[in-house]
């Protein structure tokens, strides 16, 4: 099974994406984490042209460009193997990302993103997690971090309204792949919501 984490900068996705993996190993389960951009040697060198840097270095049409070569580099090398061996994979963001981020909100885009997904990727999470949260306590967590990797962070609590709305019409277009999970609540709470969920589907 392919799991994917969605949502806003700071939403809490990243943590709960790594206790589905630790509650899954617990119970015995092979089971990966993973993260775009990024998961594979080739994908994390293009994951610093991408996360670092001027808000304005590349276009909207440049980082479809840069996430899909990375993408492309992390399916082979990471997840397809991982899932042909028998695992469930978790990844922290995906192709919605991508029609979210470069699709919707940083232009209008999201044919092109998903023209380009189809040609070159070819594969959709079978579940997606969307954590919702507002993004001014989103934004207080993500910049707090200063991880140096802040050029999404860095576009503003505007744009980050924008991603909001965005990761939720995109549940509404794909309601059996996609589940909303309310992020302002405890971590614990989050963590219930998403096993009760998967449990739900898995089984
Ligand atoms: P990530 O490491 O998940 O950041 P965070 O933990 O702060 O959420 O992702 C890095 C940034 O890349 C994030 O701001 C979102 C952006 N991004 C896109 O714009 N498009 C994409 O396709 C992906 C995968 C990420």
């Amino acid at each position: 099974m392919f799991i994917t984490f969605e949502g806003i900068d700071g939403s809490g996705k990243s943590t709960q994406a790594k206790a589905l993996v630790s509650t899954l190993q617990a119970q015995g389960k092979s089971c990966i984490w993973t993260r775009e951009p990024g998961g594979s040697e080739g994908a994390e060198t293009i994951r610093k042209l991408l996360v670092e840097g001027d808000p304005n270095r590349w276009s909207a049409e440049t980082e479809i460009l840069l996430f899909n070569a990375a993408r492309r580099d992390h399916l082979e090398k990471t997840i397809q193997p991982a899932l042909l061996r028998g695992a469930t994979v978790v990844c922290d963001r995906y192709v919605d990302s991508t029609r979210v981020y470069q699709g919707i909100v940083r232009a209008d885009l999201r044919e092109l993103v998903d023209l380009m997904h189809g040609i070159i990727i070819g594969r959709e999470a079978d579940l997606t997690f969307i954590i919702d949260i507002d993004p001014e306590v989103a934004l207080t967590r993500g910049l707090a971090r200063n991880s140096g990797e802040d050029r999404f962070e860095d576009m503003g609590l505007d744009f980050q309204k924008r991603l909001r709305a965005g990761f939720m019409e995109l549940a509404k277009q794909n309601t059996k792949r996609c589940h909303v999970i309310d992020g302002s609540q405890t971590m614990e709470e989050v963590g219930r919501a998403v096993l009760t969920i998967y449990e739900s589907v898995a089984t």
